[in-house]
């Protein structure tokens, strides 16, 4: 596991953070020679009052020794470990570090000026750490020089701000005492302060603990990429992302979320270097599996005998929020968690609170700068944990028109119109007997990838002429494809629940695990149904687990959910099919 720890520095405006890390710089000797003289001769040259905030500018995008500095992180290293410095100026740049950073923070600076004392943003960061569930907490009152080192002044800062701290049930390891502009308690000893006799900040931050809590939990990747092997024949895949918690060794076996997927690790690549037999928290590595097959950017890799994550479209959060518009109902938003993006709506809000004042009041909207416990409706069911148990798949941003508008954490997954399917697919899936052979190696005989081609829609507007025009064709177009009507399994499979009324979810769940079998036979299945809803719909795209899926919607009126054709009306079924056959090529279903 690397030593590399991550802290995110956060204060109001001009409370010293920049001024801190000039000289965390300067006097532990992690500066490049002469960079510090040629600074304040620069100053001296411009009249300039010299400031070591400026030493961070000075030193941007240049690669030296030891020190480098890109827009807003400072990478550096003192002793055995590394450190990355993230300046979160706004409570944006704050929660990008703290969710989807490429540096995510492990803990966090507060700095808090002695003069000014606990101002609205000092408070607003708190509340945000609360929020998020940062734990690690270090607050820095600096400035004591202009305080007159005073020991009760120092004393009330950290008795008001434990207080609110507290109510976001966080509690900071240390209060500590410096000027950043005399290096007072940042590397060396202030001899003005004798009365502390507790860590600089440079002690604190070598005994903070690195990715200890997360090390020791389940294994959990978000997949980023999937990249083929560029070598002549050679049809593997790796998967790559950034282990999130937990490990991975050769031979687990995993399994992705939410498509339910399962294999095993056949070998963990590590770019530019040997092949691993194990990775760990926090590494940016790939895998390769031991069948092919498609996953795509967005699923949770977990290891198979480990605590599975949740799966729902339903979640109860906590959110803060920044947006200058508020969040309203009926707005379509997106949540972003891991490298998933999903639509996503404000369902109900139970309550609201100022991120500051702390009042509370009930409203149906968020306002800027309020923290909400409410509950967000997604357009499809996503995989996490709760904050509480893995911190970093439990944590989630909104984003509006591009723009990171607020972030927060999952406290509670709710259940959702899928959960009951979704919980006899796991089970199924679970005790599923693998041949050795995929689906897709059986439909490759027939050149055609396996694929489910629903047909829906008003009664009598010739759905089923045009099912069997399309089994014909591709059949006698040397394709494997069948035809099977809601008809078919009703007196069969569903013997026991026909004529019972309310059932129908109960029929087309039966329906979808008839389809998954003749999918993961190799075929391409063609099934019929009249006027599916978007549930019902969702009830066979969960339960029949098919990378491909065809809807085809027949009638006049137009369908209520997305589908990839609509054919008002059918004369002639075979230009029906003839389309149908073109969207299947482009799709790479047939070849
Ligand atoms: P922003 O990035 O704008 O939010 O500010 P910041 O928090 O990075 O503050 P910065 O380090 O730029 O310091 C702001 C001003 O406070 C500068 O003029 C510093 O010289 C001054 N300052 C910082 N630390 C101290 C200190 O310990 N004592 C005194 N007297 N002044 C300080
Ligand atoms: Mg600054």
């Amino acid at each position: 596991m690397s030593d590399r720890l991550n802290i995110v520095l956060a204060g109001h405006v001009d409370h010293g953070k920049s001024t801190i890390v000039g000289r965390l710089l300067a006097d532990s000797n992690a500066l490049p020679d002469g960079k510090l003289a040629q600074v304040r001769a620069y100053c001296e040259r411009n009249s300039k009052p010299f400031e070591y905030a400026f030493l961070v500018d000075a030193l941007k995008n240049e690669q030296s020794q030891g020190v480098t500095i890109d827009a807003a992180r400072v990478f550096f290293r003192l002793g055995e470990r590394e450190y990355i410095l993230i300046d979160a100026p706004g409570h944006v740049e704050f929660i990008r570090n703290m969710v989807t950073g490429a540096a995510r923070a492990d803990a966090a600076l507060l700095v808090v000026d002695a003069g000014e004392g606990v101002r609205e943003n000092s408070r607003r960061h708190a509340a945000l750490l609360g929020v998020l569930g940062i734990r690690q907490v270090v607050v820095v009152v600096n400035k004591m020089d202009l305080v007159s080192y005073r020991k009760d002044v120092f004393e009330r800062i950290q008795k008001e701000f434990s207080e609110f701290l507290g109510h976001w049930n966080l509690k900071a390891s240390r209060f500590i005492p410096v000027s950043g502009l005399l290096g007072e308690n940042i590397v060396g000893r202030s001899e003005n302060m004798s009365w502390y006799s507790g860590d600089t900040v440079q002690q604190c931050l070598s005994s903070i603990s690195v990715h200890a809590p997360a090390a020791g939990k389940p294994f959990r990747m978000w997949v980023q990429d999937v990249y083929k092997f560029t070598n002549d024949g050679d049809t593997r895949r790796i998967v790559a992302g950034t282990i999130e918690s937990g490990s991975l060794h050769v031979g687990d076996r995993v399994i992705f979320h939410p498509s339910g997927k399962k294999s095993a690790v056949q070998t963990i690549e590590a770019f530019n270097s040997p092949e691993h037999a194990s990775a760990a928290t926090g590494e940016a590595t790939g895998f390769t599996l031991g069948e092919h097959m498609f996953i795509s950017r967005g699923e949770l890799a977990t290891r198979t005998e480990e605590k599975k994550p949740s799966i729902t479209s339903r979640l109860r959060v906590s959110l803060f929020w920044l947006g200058r518009e508020p969040m309203v109902a009926g707005k379509e938003y997106t949540l972003k968690i891991g490298t998933a993006k999903i639509p996503c709506r404000l369902e109900t809000v139970h309550t609201v609170q100022d991120g500051s004042s702390l009042e509370l009041k009930k409203a149906d909207f968020v306002g800027r700068h309020e923290i909400a416990d409410c509950d967000l409706q997604l357009t499809k069911a996503i995989a996490f944990d709760l904050a509480e148990d893995i911190p970093s798949t439990g944590r989630f941003v909104i984003v509006d028109q591009y723009e990171i508008r607020g972030g927060g954490i999952i406290r509670v997954a709710l259940e959702d119109r899928q959960t009951w399917v979704r919980e006899k697919v796991l089970l199924r899936d679970y005790k599923w007997e693998r041949s050795t052979l995929s689906a897709e190696d059986r439909a490759a005989k027939f050149h055609q990838k396996p694929a489910l081609v629903i047909i829906t829609g008003e009664k009598d507007s010739g759905k089923k002429p045009l099912a069997r025009a399309l089994e014909t064709e591709l059949n006698e177009s040397g394709h494997a494809a069948y035809f099977l009507g809601i008809g078919n399994v009703l007196y069969g499979v569903d013997a026991d629940i026909n004529g019972i009324a309310n059932n129908r979810g109960e029929h087309i769940r039966r329906l979808a695990e008839v389809a998954h079998i003749l999918v993961d036979v190799g075929y391409i299945l063609i099934v019929t149904a009249i006027d599916l809803s978007e549930e019902e719909l969702e009830i066979i795209t969960t339960s029949s687990e098919v990378d491909q899926i065809i809807v085809v919607w027949c009638g006049s009126a137009d369908p209520q959910f997305p589908v990839d054709m609509i054919l008002q009306s059918i004369t002639d079924p075979r230009t029906s099919v003839d389309k149908l056959t073109m969207i299947m090529k482009e799709r790479g279903i047939l070849q």
